[in-house]
Formats: structure tokens, C-alpha cells, sequence
């Protein structure tokens, strides 16, 4: 019952709990949603909020973006940290102009061969832009779906990874037009309630929607899942 309702049920959640009004929710531009997905992979939602739309304002199209300086790039990217990610997207948006003259690819297998662009970066691009069926697996998913259903292998093994991608597959809404507001809220859920030290079911406020399905609650391993590599 869970893998069915799952989507449902944290919909529901986001309605009431999750993170609303975020400027990038409301774009479905694949152009805007790539650049804010970028910048939120390794930057603070808080300093995204005050970087985001000055990054945008600058660099309103990818054919700008790609023919402007490097150097105007970086300068842009100024105290976001991880510089790979600024030259990784001027690279990427060179890639999207010349060979798909400026409009992104919907799909993930062709998203995921740009530069900067994961597996889990393809599949949020592909949601949020496109509404289409593409799981996400970050490491906030990763945590999720490993206490919901009881995974015991460290993530890093290659079986427990291909086991989360095809539980994050099963898990997605059978209706594409919910893929942005199913994708949004699984990263909310991740990001502000299944967290990885303070999960709200720990708290003691009793209002986790999946506290009944998931078996790292029912056994009392939500602090010890997923596991850590012991290095
Ligand atoms: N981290 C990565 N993508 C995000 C998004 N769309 N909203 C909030 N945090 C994120």
C-alpha cells in the first residue's frame, strides 16, 4: 500500500508542510529551472533566494549566457562557492545552443550527457520543465527512501543504488502533471522533515505522513539509516 500511495500521500504533505512561493517553483522554463537547480545542488536555499534572480537578470537566455566571457560568468558566480558548477555552466549552455540550438532536451538519457548534468539533475530537469516521469535520487531521496523501507546496505554499494533508482522509479505519480509538485516535495520532504539528524518523527510531534509504513520508524533505526561507511 505504501509504493501505491506514496505520491498521493506527500503531495498531500507539501500542500500543508512544504516549501511554498519559492521563485524557481513557479518556472517552467527548463533554462530558469536548470540554472536554479545548479545553484541549489551545493548552495543554501536562503542565499539561492538572494542569488538566484540577479544571476537571471544577467544571464535571461542560455544563448546570453553561452556567449558571454567565462570570466563574466565566474564573476556572476562570486561567492556561491564550487566554481566547477559556473564552468560547468557555461560549457553546458555552449553544448544546448550548438547542439540543440538553445532548447534543452526533455529527455534524461540526452540531459544527463551534458556537462554538469547527473543522473539525479537530468531527472528534476526533466519534472520540473517537462513534467515528465523521471525519479529524482539525491542524497536527501537516497535517506528517505532508504528508512521508508528499511534498507540496510551502505549507498555507496552499486546493488543498494540500482535497488533506490528502481524504488524512486516505482514510487512516481501515474499522472505526469503532477511530476513538479511530486519532485518539489520530495525534495521538501527530505530537506526539512526526513532529515538526516533531527527527523520531525523524533521530535515528537506525531504528524509524519508514512510513520505507519516506514520500517526505519516501526523498528526504531531512523537515526541509524541509511548507513554510513565506517572508513
Ligand atoms: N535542492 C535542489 N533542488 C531544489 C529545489 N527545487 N528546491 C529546493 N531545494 C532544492
Amino acid at each position: 500500500a505504501l509504493i501505491k500511495h506514496f505520491a498521493k500521500k506527500l503531495i498531500a504533505w507539501h500542500g500543508v508542510d512544504g516549501r511554498q512561493g519559492l521563485p524557481w517553483q513557479s518556472v517552467r522554463d527548463p533554462y530558469a529551472v536548470w540554472v536554479s537547480e545548479i545553484m541549489l545542488q551545493q548552495t543554501q536555499v536562503a542565499t539561492v533566494l538572494e542569488r538566484y534572480p540577479r544571476f537571471m537578470k544577467r544571464f535571461p537566455t542560455i544563448k546570453k549566457l553561452a556567449a558571454a566571457p567565462l570570466d563574466d560568468v565566474l564573476a556572476e558566480w562570486a561567492g556561491l562557492g564550487y566554481y566547477t558548477r559556473a564552468r560547468n555552466l557555461h560549457a553546458c549552455a555552449k553544448q544546448v545552443v550548438e547542439a540543440f540550438g538553445g532548447k534543452f532536451p526533455s529527455d534524461t538519457i540526452l540531459l544527463e550527457q551534458l556537462k554538469g548534468i547527473g543522473r539525479s539533475t537530468a531527472g528534476a530537469i526533466a519534472a520540473f520543465a517537462f513534467h515528465e516521469r523521471a525519479p529524482i535520487l539525491d542524497a536527501n531521496v537516497k535517506r528517505i527512501l532508504a528508512r521508508l523501507f528499511g534498507i540496510e546496505g551502505t549507498i555507496q554499494e552499486k546493488a543498494v543504488n540500482d535497488q533506490l533508482w528502481l524504488l524512486a522509479k516505482k514510487l512516481l505519480p501515474n499522472n505526469a502533471a503532477d511530476m513538479p509538485v511530486y519532485t518539489q516535495a520530495l525534495m521538501d520532504f527530505g530537506a526539512t522533515w526526513c532529515t538526516s539528524r533531527k527527523p520531525v518523527c523524533l521530535t515528537g510531534i506525531k504528524r509524519c505522513p508514512f510513520a505507519k509504513d516506514c520500517q526505519a520508524n516501526l523498528s526504531d533505526q531512523v537515526l541509524v539509516l541509511p548507513r554510513k561507511v565506517i572508513k
